[in-house]
């Protein structure tokens, strides 16, 4: 496995001169089993796979943990190359905002965004600056890899479909790639796995069970004003703080106003200064 930080080290390592077909996984490091079950699902078809590890200081807000952010290098290489990457890249912030980081902020600021990175009472609720920092990121990325398919999590369902809505919307900037999804990789108690579970005390991680428990009595729900409310309560009950616990419309985010669509229930919740994120497909008894 070849570990390179310059964007013109990359065509020499990635097989793409001689047309080799490559598979992006965008991450921010500290690396789990679910980033490594998206470097699985990208090396899986042949070619080269390349894991970016980057903490992308333009989706953090000033009160947001870009600092704390876990940073776990040596333990990231060994667990990208055991999941099959061939190339790690590991890009300094001038490689990626050549233009500094001031600069860049304003630039994430100017972006027009898919109309779904705004959708109503989700992470635009408080984090509204979010998916500029992560669309201006992942653009800038599929313009120096320019790979044949990029994976995402649907444990960062919004943010899946944002990028996809990014991609097909700029189809003569970013060419045929395709944006592929991936299952939520989950701890057998039925946490999600997540970067941000590792500054969770012991008692914390217990009440952290909320969330995934919140998840499955929504779906034992008869409607969708039922499910939210219940969604809540169950938060509430394990002394998480709620964002939002809401049941939206699986590929718009949109709240459902037809019966029978596909859906999704999605929640944020915080404990102490930790935020956590879920959501699963759903179907209700009626509505
Ligand atoms: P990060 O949080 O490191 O996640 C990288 C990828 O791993 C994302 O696509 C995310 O959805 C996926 N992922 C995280 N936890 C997962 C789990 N338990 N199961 C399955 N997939 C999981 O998301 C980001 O980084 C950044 O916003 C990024 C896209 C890299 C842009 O900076």
């Amino acid at each position: 496995m070849e570990v390179v930080s310059l964007q013109q080290e990359l065509r020499g390592c990635t097989g793409r001169s001689e047309g080799a077909p490559l598979a992006l996984v965008p991450t921010m490091g500290a690396l789990h089993a679910g980033h490594e079950a998206l470097i699985r699902q990208a090396s899986g078809h042949g070619g080269t796979t390349v894991v970016s590890l980057f903490v992308n200081p333009t989706q953090f807000a000033e009160n947001e943990d870009f600092d704390e952010y876990p940073r776990t290098l040596a333990d990231d290489l060994e667990r990208a190359e055991a999941a099959g990457a061939q190339v790690v890249f590991t890009p300094s912030c001038e490689e990626i905002y050549p233009e500094g980081q001031r600069a860049a902020q304003a630039a994430a600021e100017r972006l027009s965004l898919p109309d779904l990175a705004t959708s109503p009472g989700l992470e635009e609720l408080t984090r509204p600056h979010f998916f500029a920092g992560v669309c201006l990121v992942v653009g800038r990325l599929l313009d120096m890899i320019e790979p044949d398919r990029c994976i995402f999590g649907e444990k960062d369902y919004q943010q899946l479909l944002v990028i996809r809505s990014m991609v097909e919307d700029r189809r003569n900037r970013f060419g045929n790639v395709v944006i592929e999804s991936s299952p939520t990789v989950r701890a057998p108690d039925g946490l999600a796995l997540s970067s941000r579970n590792a500054y969770l005390s012991p008692e914390q991680r217990v009440m952290a069970l909320g969330i995934p428990k919140a998840l499955e009595v929504a779906g034992s729900c008869a409607s969708i004003d039922e499910a939210q409310v219940m969604m809540r309560q169950t938060l509430v009950e394990h002394q998480l703080d709620v964002e939002y616990a809401a049941i939206r419309h699986a590929e718009q985010l949109a709240p459902p106003k037809e019966p029978g669509i596909p859906l999704r229930a999605l929640v944020a919740a915080r404990l102490g200064g930790i935020r956590l994120i879920d959501n699963c497909a759903i179907q209700l008894g009626s509505d």
